[in-house]
């Protein structure tokens, strides 16, 4: 690491391996106190206590020890044995050259790389996307950005819901209305061949054209409706699990109309996940593993670790010490069908063959750490993951004012199209109060109010640690002002359009010499960047770059109202210039793993 705060730290931890006491006491941290230091060691306190010494006698030892150190301006004891510690303008500027010459801006990478595959976003067939997934998708994407970022060799899944029990709901409900339909998927389930020969079949068939004639409409409409039955209706739930296990030795009709049903959805999810600034490497969906079912069942089996239990077939996964017991993975049920479980123990294989990651980070709703839990557990029982390669991330929920998920004002789950289409009206108000884009064209302006809409949710998002639950406050959220997405924007925007200024005046960038308190602040902030990115990536914790993506903007802000730049004499203009791009480019970055894209102008 050569940040500030780790050079800085190895000194002090000399200093105190020099005087006898124990270094890593020497860790140092950005100072309570900005105006009296830039970082301080409280070590002093500790070794004292090991060393049975008095802490300011060990503070006036350590700082000896540094009196001589180039870098640093002052060091000062304060209190009991606080170390204060002041570094010189040169050390600042030296490092601000650095980071100004780095296209990373001074952000590391790991030592040892490894692959890693992000599931996240989870999308279904016709279940329309609730807020969990909204979640799911803006912190997914952020770790993927990240991960990737640092280095790892990262794929993202959309692990497509595709293949359960809502398949055979929406199969029986679409015949149920449609005779046409209905007549032609008899007809291809009497066909003895299975799979290629429909599709074969289908080619040359002109009755084939009806299926074309399902609509994503028609599904959304269909689907609550169908699932309302089936929880009233045990006879329709009955057929819709008879036609869920004949979908699934994919039977011909079932299989032909479902693969209508899977393209419809995925084109419109496809979109909008796009326009949410989410695109996944992997569309593979539970469907993709159906091959790998049969014989990993055989293979679970042949290792002792099934059990019949009523019909169905299970994994018990309960271990002694448990504080509560957990149930045991369903992996066939009672009528042959593979299950939710089923079809993610055979992804972890699947992917495992496919790819061998070293880790899999699950981004899905905190309400699914059993159903996780469970199938790690029959994953590493069976020998398809090491311990500890399997990893859910979960996260609260977005919440209305009432304090529970947030739903539609009829009490629906809003859609992530309709969600967008929102968020992205009020960005448009949002931009005419503050008279932003005026002299935009029309699709300019279009283009900003997108970008500006997704910079207002995953922002509001992910400056809260994912743990936590929020509330959604499209007001506050796209407000210019604030600790929200549109004002980081629009800070990057007003840094790009000086840049601009400075290039069409001719006005050229140079060397960095720092000597205002507001540059020094920015450069420690620059500086910081690094800390931050590790902090998010340890802790899969996007929060700690949002918080730095907000601290550099505010630097920046107090360095540009303190610090003329475009009025100042040449060598000061240039460096200062320097600072402005380089903060630029670390904000564009930061903002860029969050998955937030800055506009050119507003
Ligand atoms: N489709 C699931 C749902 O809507 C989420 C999938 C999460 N990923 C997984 N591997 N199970 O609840």
């Amino acid at each position: 690491m050569s940040d500030l705060k780790s050079v800085l730290g190895e000194a002090v931890e000399a200093a105190f391996a020099a005087i006898g006491a124990p270094p890593e006491l020497g860790r140092v941290t950005p100072s309570d106190r900005p105006d009296l230091a830039d970082f301080q060691s409280n070590g002093a306190l500790a070794a004292a206590k090991r060393l049975g010494k008095n802490p300011r006698e060990i503070a006036t030892a350590v700082a000896a020890q540094l009196a001589g150190d180039p870098r640093l301006a002052s060091v000062e004891i304060a209190g009991p044995g606080f170390i204060n510690l002041k570094l010189g303008d040169a050390a600042l500027s030296d490092r601000s050259n650095v980071i100004a010459a780095d296209p990373r801006a001074g952000a590391e990478t790991v030592a040892h790389a490894r692959k890693v595959i992000v599931d996240y976003g989870g999308p279904n067939v016709a279940k329309p996307m609730h807020v969990g997934h909204l979640r799911a998708s803006i912190i997914g994407e952020s770790i993927k950005r990240l991960y990737r970022f640092r280095g790892d060799e990262v794929i993202g899944d959309a692990h497509f819901g595709d293949w359960g029990y809502q398949m055979g709901l929406l199969i029986g409900a679409v015949m149920d209305e449609n005779p046409e339909i209905r007549a032609f998927v008899e007809v291809l389930n009497e066909l003895p061949e299975p799979l290629g020969d429909t599709e074969f079949f289908l080619a040359d068939d002109p009755r084939a054209t009806v299926f074309d004639t399902v609509s994503l409409a028609d599904l959304d409409r269909l689907y609550p409706e169908a699932a309302a039955k089936g929880k009233s209706d045990t006879d329709y739930r009955d057929r819709a699990r008879k036609i869920t296990a004949a979908l699934q030795t994919k039977q011909p009709g079932y299989y032909a109309l479902w693969q209508r049903f899977r393209d419809v959805t995925r084109v419109a999810l496809e979109r909008d996940f796009h326009a949410l600034g989410v695109d996944f490497d992997w569309w593979k969906g539970e469907s993709d593993v159906e091959h790998l079912i049969t014989p990993m069942v055989a293979e679970l089996d042949a290792k002792g670790l099934l059990v019949d239990d009523q019909g169905a077939r299970i994994i018990r996964v309960a271990k002694e010490g448990d504080k509560r017991e957990l149930p045991p993975l369903l992996v066939v049920s009672s009528e042959g069908s593979a299950m939710y479980g089923t079809t993610d123990l055979a992804t972890i294989l699947d992917r495992k063959q496919a790819f061998g990651p070293d880790l899999v980070i699950y981004c899905v709703d905190q309400r699914q750490a059993d159903h996780f839990e469970i199938v790690f557990r029959a994953a590493y029982q069976a020998g398809y993951a090491a311990e500890g390669q399997l990893e859910h991330i979960g996260f609260g929920t977005m919440n209305g004012t009432d304090g529970k998920p947030f739903k539609t004002r009829e009490g629906g789950v809003l859609k992530l199209n309709d969600m967008i289409e929102m968020t992205r009206t009020k960005a448009r108000e949002r931009l005419h109060e503050a008279g932003l884009g005026e002299d935009l064209t029309p699709g300019e302006f279009e283009d900003i109010a997108g970008k500006v809409a997704v910079a207002a949710l995953k922002f509001a998002d992910l400056q809260n640690f994912r743990g936590t639950s929020y509330v959604f406050d499209l007001d506050r959220f796209t407000s210019f002002e604030g600790k929200t997405g549109p004002y980081l924007l629009y800070q990057a925007v007003r840094v790009k359009s000086l840049l601009r200024r400075a290039s069409d005046e001719g006005a050229q960038a140079g060397p960095v010499t720092v000597s205002e308190p507001a540059e020094r602040d920015l450069v420690l902030t620059l500086d910081a960047f690094d800390a931050a990115l590790t902090e998010a990536y340890d802790k899969k914790a996007p929060n700690a770059l949002a918080e730095h993506a907000y601290r550099l903007s505010q630097a920046f802000s107090k360095f540009y109202a303190a610090c003329p730049i475009m009025q100042s004499e040449p060598a000061t203009k240039a460096s200062r210039l320097t600072l402005a791009a380089t903060t630029l480019r670390q904000l564009e970055l930061a903002l860029d793993l969050l998955g937030i894209s800055t506009p050119e102008r507003m």
